[in-house]
């Protein structure tokens, strides 16, 4: 499938794009998980981004749009890939039509048409979804201390690696990305809405009634 993931921070999109995943065997392309890996091996990028990220802002589109090109250009993208944080900005979601366009992606060579998943999840539920997530740093396993906490407190249940908590994971940081998702990313929706490939799907309640309301409304 070829899958674009839109949602506020902490609305699932990364919980429910590993398992659609999993499921389907297309890459998972979480475009904040690139960019903490690049973080913590402190390269050029990983530095430049850091500070914006722990600020809640976007990093900007040039540099996403060239990591999104490489990415899409690797083997393991050429039949599909699932996009969960990319595109951000209308500029990021007209460059991608140009990637998908152009490249093996492209209408013609019996690709899926692209399609858009917008999870719904209203902002009081998010920030305290955000707050209380873990995540494996070797993995990117997610947890949530109460909705779907370790069984062992603190390590990952697949690894055994020690779980962090997102540096932009306080309150003040999930406001402002709250705010730059509506109004930097929601337009994305409205743009992709226009072309009428989006579904819309309830991201409140627990995992498995969403999974299954996205499997449903991707059948
Ligand atoms: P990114 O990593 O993409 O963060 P985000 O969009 O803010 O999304 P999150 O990872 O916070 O949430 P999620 O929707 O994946 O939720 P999750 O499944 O983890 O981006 C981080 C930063 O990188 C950005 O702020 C920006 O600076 C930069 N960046 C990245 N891409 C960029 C781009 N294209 N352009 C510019 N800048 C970019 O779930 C959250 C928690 O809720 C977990 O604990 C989970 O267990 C729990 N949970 C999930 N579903 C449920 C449920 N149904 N019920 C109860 N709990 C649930």
């Amino acid at each position: 499938m070829r899958l674009i993931f839109i949602g506020p921070p902490g609305s699932g999109k990364g919980t429910q794009a590993k398992r659609l995943a999993a499921r389907y065997g297309d890459p998972h392309i979480a475009t904040g998980d690139m960019l903490r890996e690049a973080v913590a091996d402190d390269t050029a990028l990983g530095r430049e981004a850091a500070p914006i990220m722990a600020s809640g802002a976007l990093v900007p589109d040039d540099l996403m749009i060239g990591i999104i090109k490489d990415r899409l250009a690797k083997p393991d993208a050429q039949r599909g890939f699932i996009l969960d944080g990319f595109p951000r900005t209308v500029v990021q979601a007209e460059k991608l039509d140009t990637i998908v366009d152009s490249g093996p992606h492209g209408p013609g060579n019996g690709s899926d048409p692209l399609r858009v998943l917008q999870l719904l999840v209203p902002d009081d539920v998010l920030v305290k979804r955000t707050v209380l997530r873990r995540s494996c740093p070797e993995c990117g396993a997610i947890y949530h201390l109460e909705s779907a906490p370790p069984q062992k407190d603190m390590v990952c249940d697949r690894d055994g690696a020690a779980l962090i908590h997102r540096p932009d994971d306080n309150e003040e940081s999930v406001r402002k990305r709250l705010e730059a998702f509506h109004r930097q990313t929601l337009p994305v929706a409205t743009y992709y809405k226009a072309k009428g490939i989006v579904r819309e799907v309830d991201g409140v309640g627990p995992l498995d009634e969403v999974f299954e309301r996205i499997e449903k409304s991707l059948a």
